[in-house]
């Protein structure tokens, strides 16, 4: 039984006991020499090696994801490179830009210098906090959280827990408040694997600062369940206008409509709500998928240490995250509030989203767990030790490391526990639709542009691009197989400052008759406005990396040499540097 088993089994429910030896997999990996483009790279055994900072070698390097090395150098001071990440200095906090506006945005913490002491866990003894969902809250819930949200916004705004500086937070750790220390490296948590953690404690302290503020030491906040057809929209309770979590910055004619997040423009407009309800379980199913379990990087986002960008989310910050701010904020400029990360945390809807992030992160630890695999990075110590700086619910500045928030139990809280998973089961129902699409679009894909190489050059996203790409080697032993994932590389995505920006991505077989066959969707990339100004040049690329081993199961691939991938431009404007395929090697947690 391997990973890949996700792929294409249903699963009844995370909890379920699988039996049989969990990672089958050679004695000796092969390791195979990838280097995507000399600015990215990324696994291999005998790849050519950065030196760290010691000059030696460092094992590190050999990893998937070490894009944030590319651009990171010049305003690194050397004992800030390629350690865990430092918690910030409060005395050097300066003001913030708002990417869209241009505008200065004060998003400072209220204290200056404190005396910072390291967080201590929860006792296991405590009673377990229950995150409910928010369609399932009943008056009595909601007049709770209601009346602690209000007791939040009643306090002075400069109260490290008021409302307002508990929005600030989410400013200060995106929008280039603080660099990174010792360096002038923007300090960012979004686009790289401090995305999970780092949202986990914010939402960890809000709960228990709004606990405190009832005097209930068992709160616990809702969370937006949108991946269940009864959570695919927006929660009521949020859209009352005289209730503490309204919020006027949002996209009102999403409130009566069922969320659309990935899927394909042409289906979304036909709105038939069933078959729009299993497309959307199928994207939660893709954010599963056996190459996402097999490789964290590819669900959680890249590595990225002290003095390096973040270069790229994992599927559920892309896919699901981004889309649903996007989805939420207002749909025009400026599109705060949930549409830009500098404004996303005034609305109590975003603590909801996230609430949900954070149980599909939780989701994907028990599922990681079920073949005996944790949910953490190979040779991941440096993302273990990164740490954060918090201010609690006993007004004592903390500085947390992201060992101590691996579940929800550490933490104490956990989630309601009662639901089933529907989108592990919808693949069957997915595919029925989606060949019945695919028929009666048939002819179109004589009119889509021809497929041709992508070119070495970046390219423009202005009309669809139908980009040839060849495959890696695809020989070696079925373990070997087994011990690796095939993952599409879409690098060097640029987007102009401050603006939304979205494109999908699908693959395809070329076939004789047609340019392109029958395409299946691979991914979604989706940038909702967020800073990035420290770069001298104006910009830096981002990248996604989308696991295809399956897909090409699916769209019957695995023999192709090369592949058709289809970039289609959603939503802005956006460049795109390359496009490339490559083996990614998996790590197992007893690997030595
Ligand atoms: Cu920090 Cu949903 O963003």
């Amino acid at each position: 039984m391997s990973l890949s088993y996700l792929a294409t089994t249903p699963i009844s429910s995370p909890t379920t006991t699988i039996s049989g030896n969990p990672l089958p997999r050679s004695a000796i990996h092969t390791c195979r020499s990838v280097r995507l483009s000399n600015r990215t790279p990324y696994t291999s055994c005998e790849l050519n090696h950065e030196p760290s900072r010691n000059g030696s070698i460092d094992r590190r390097n050999l990893l998937l994801g070490l894009g944030g090395l590319f651009g990171s150098t010049a305003a690194v001071n050397k004992n800030a490179f390629g350690t865990p990440l430092q918690p910030f200095d409060s005395t050097t906090c300066h003001d913030a830009i708002d990417d869209e506006t241009e505008e200065v945005v004060k998003c400072c913490p209220p204290y200056k210098t404190a005396n910072m002491v390291d967080f201590t866990p929860p006792s296991p003894r405590d009673p377990l906090r229950i995150r409910k969902p928010a369609h399932k809250y009943n008056s009595d819930d909601i007049a709770k959280f209601e009346a602690a949200i209000a007791k939040m916004k009643a306090l002075p705004d400069n109260h490290p827990w008021s409302f307002k500086q508990q929005a600030a937070i989410h400013c200060t750790y995106c929008n280039g408040a603080f660099y990174q220390l010792n360096t002038t490296i923007e300090l960012q948590i979004h686009q790289s694997w401090f995305f999970l953690p780092w949202h986990r404690y914010y939402l960890y302290f809000w709960e228990r600062i709004l606990g405190k503020l009832i005097g209930d030491d068992t709160f616990a906040i809702p969370y937006w369940n949108w991946d269940t057809r009864e959570g695919m929209w927006f929660p009521k309770m949020y859209q009352k206008s005289t209730s503490p979590l309204y919020d006027e910055a949002r996209n009102t004619d999403h409130y009566n409509k069922l969320m659309d997040y990935g899927c394909e423009e042409a289906y979304c407009n036909r709105k038939k709500t069933d078959e729009l309800i299993t497309y959307n379980l199928a994207r939660i199913f893709k954010t599963f998928q056996g190459d996402n379990l097999k490789v964290p990087s590819l669900f959680m986002g890249m590595e990225t240490r002290a003095g390096e960008k973040s270069v790229g989310g994992g599927s559920l910050e892309q896919l699901l995250h981004n889309g649903i701010h996007s989805w939420a904020g207002k749909p025009n400029s400026p599109y705060h509030d949930m549409g830009n990360f500098v404004t996303a945390a005034r609305d109590p809807v975003f603590f909801a989203h996230h609430g949900n992030v954070d149980r599909m992160w939780y989701i994907y630890t028990k599922l990681r767990k079920l073949y005996g695999e944790t949910s953490t990075f190979k040779y991941g110590s440096d993302w273990l030790q990164s740490s954060f700086v918090f201010y609690d619910e006993n007004h004592q500045v903390v500085k947390v490391k992201v060992k101590n928030c691996l579940t929800p139990e550490s933490l104490g809280y956990t989630y309601d526990s009662s639901e089933t998973h529907e989108w592990a089961g919808i693949r069957p129902k997915y595919r029925k639709l989606r060949n019945a699409e695919l028929k009666r679009r048939e002819g179109d894909s004589l009119k889509l542009n021809p497929a041709s190489e992508f070119g070495s050059k970046p390219r423009n996203l202005t009309e669809p691009i139908r980009a040839l790409v060849q495959r890696p080697p695809t020989s070696g032993t079925k373990d070997e197989k087994e011990d690796s994932v095939e993952v599409l590389f879409i690098e060097d995505i640029i987007v102009p400052h401050g603006s939304p920006a979205r494109f999908d991505v699908y693959v395809a077989k070329p076939t004789a008759e047609e340019l392109v066959g029958q395409e299946e969707f691979a991914g979604s990339f989706v940038n909702v406005p967020h800073s990035h100004h420290e770069s001298s040049n104006g910009a830096h690329g981002s990248s996604l990396q989308l696991g295809i081993t399956s897909l090409l199961k699916d769209i019957d691939a695995e023999a192709s040499e090369q592949l058709v991938v289809s970039l289609i431009p959603r939503n802005g404007e956006v460049t795109v540097g390359g496009v490339k395929i490559g083996l990614v090697h998996v790590n197992y947690d007893d690997d030595v």
